[in-house]
């Protein structure tokens, strides 16, 4: 049998091991659904805490069910390690690793580097390496694939495939879940597309899509994110206009999505965060550059989108002032620190900007967050309050809304706040409107 019948043989009768690189709001939940569908699962990670947990049956991603980790842990079906020597036992590998901004908003590819070149010391032969991060076109062509075949020695296509398969998970999306989600698949070469391919669709309810190559399952990636980032500018653009004109730039979406066809309704708000949306466009200007080619849309859409904590705590300001108050001294009550609704992830959030930028204006400014106690900003970490009641309300000059998390009693708030600001419009079915402004 040549390689690609074993590994059909192999997945068929569900005897290929999976390993999963990279235990995070991705890899995590990944490695429980290979697991569910009856795959003998390993999780890489770095980070010993993460592999503890994992090992102790605890789950930390709010997208993983409790007991399904726990069950497939005593099941002896999952388990984690921070010891890549396990590579050896693995017959396909999905990477998962960060691929975040470094400080001149470059992308930092080095966990993808590390991670991969720990792979390629223990690769053996007939494995599926699969990329999942997101990532700027060409990376698993022309950066993966020498790694590893430089790093074991085998060849692409002929020893191991190679591919490339986005991840599209929504956090706390309660009806689409990695399990059923589609999913797209791009191989190098057919024969891995195939068998990559097949693989997924062994363990996923939603579709799988082959396309002909990595460059084009990255490419589509970096649309999808593109996309909404983009959409996000042009909503946030007019919503600044449309405020200026007298105009609620929420009652005009609103209208808008009446139409059945050619418009998909996007949101203000305080600004981008996540570790996808603000900053993934950037993979894609910063390879385009490489072509001599500027994508001045993303450009255009980011410095909208990145100047919106500062426009926020202008208008914050203007409010005050209606209230014959400073910045300078104002206490205000900062809701939400998560990057949006119901999630517990700070990661990249705009209300941290929101904070910042009331914090140079010297406003005294404190947090609540129902699914964060407390965040870490440069090296600092921030307490939130751990409630808010009627009384405590009341003390502040200023409620700005900056997350749209469900449960939160904004009835409550609206009837204490002296003012409110809010920029996710979550208070729009309350009747009393008095002290409410919205973006
Ligand atoms: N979070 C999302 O909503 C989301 C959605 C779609 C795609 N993505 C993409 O998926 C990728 C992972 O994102 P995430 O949110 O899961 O990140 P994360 O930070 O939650 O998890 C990444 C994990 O990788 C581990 N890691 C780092 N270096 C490693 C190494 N050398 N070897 C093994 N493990 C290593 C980290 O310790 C961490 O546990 C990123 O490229 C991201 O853009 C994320």
């Amino acid at each position: 049998m040549n390689m690609k019948e074993k590994l059909l043989k192999k997945i068929e009768e569900k005897n290929v091991v999976v390993g999963v690189v990279g235990l995070g709001y991705v890899g995590l939940p990944l490695a429980v659904e290979k697991a569910k569908a009856g795959f003998k699962t390993i999780g890489f990670d770095v980070q010993k805490e993460k592999v503890d947990l994992v090992n102790a049956g605890h789950n930390y991603i709010g997208d993983v069910v409790d007991s399904d980790l726990k069950k497939l842990v005593e099941a002896g079906i999952l388990s984690a390690t921070t010891d890549f020597s396990f590579i050896k036992d693995v017959d396909f590998i999905a990477i998962c690793v960060p691929t975040p901004l470094d400080q001149h908003q470059q992308p930092d590819i080095s966990y993808v580097k590390n991670s991969t070149a720990e792979i390629a010391k223990y690769l053996k032969k007939e494995t599926m390496v699969v990329l999942e991060s997101t990532t700027y076109p060409g990376t698993t062509e022309e950066l993966i694939k020498p790694i590893l075949e430089t790093g074991s020695g085998l060849h692409c296509g002929t020893d191991f495939y190679l591919g490339f398969s986005p991840e599209r998970v929504d956090p706390g999306n309660l009806t689409y879940k990695t399990k059923n989600t589609p999913k797209v698949v791009g191989g190098v070469g057919t024969e891995a597309t195939e068998v990559i391919a097949t693989m997924y669709r062994a363990v996923l309810e939603g579709d799988v899509y082959e396309v002909s190559s990595p460059a084009v399952a990255e490419m589509e990636k970096i649309l999808e994110n593109t996309y909404r980032n983009i959409n996000i500018g042009l909503v946030n653009e007019l919503t600044m206009l449309c405020h200026k004109m007298g105009i609620s730039f929420w009652e005009v979406v609103d209208a808008a999505k009446t139409k059945p066809y050619g418009f998909q309704p996007f949101y203000p708000g305080p600004g981008l965060g996540g570790h996808c949306i603000p900053l993934d466009p950037y993979y894609l200007s910063w390879k385009a550059r490489e072509y001599g080619f500027h994508t001045s849309m993303i450009e255009s859409s980011m410095m909208i989108n990145d100047k919106m904590p500062e426009y926020c705590v202008e208008r914050a300001g203007k409010i005050l002032n209606n209230h014959e108050k400073a910045l300078k001294n104002a206490r205000v009550l900062v809701l939400g620190v998560a990057y949006k609704q119901d999630i517990d992830d700070y990661r990249e959030s705009p209300a941290i900007r929101v904070i910042e930028e009331l914090e140079k204006e010297q406003a005294l400014v404190d947090f609540y967050d129902p699914w964060i106690s407390q965040y870490k900003e440069h090296g600092k970490v921030v307490t939130g309050l751990s409630e808010i009641t009627p009384e405590i309300v009341a003390g502040y000059d200023l409620v700005m809304i900056t997350t749209a998390h469900s449960n939160v009693d904004y009835e409550m708030v609206q009837k204490h706040a002296k003012a409110i600001f809010d920029t996710k419009n979550v208070m729009k079915n309350l009747k009393d409107r008095s002290n409410i402004e919205i973006l």
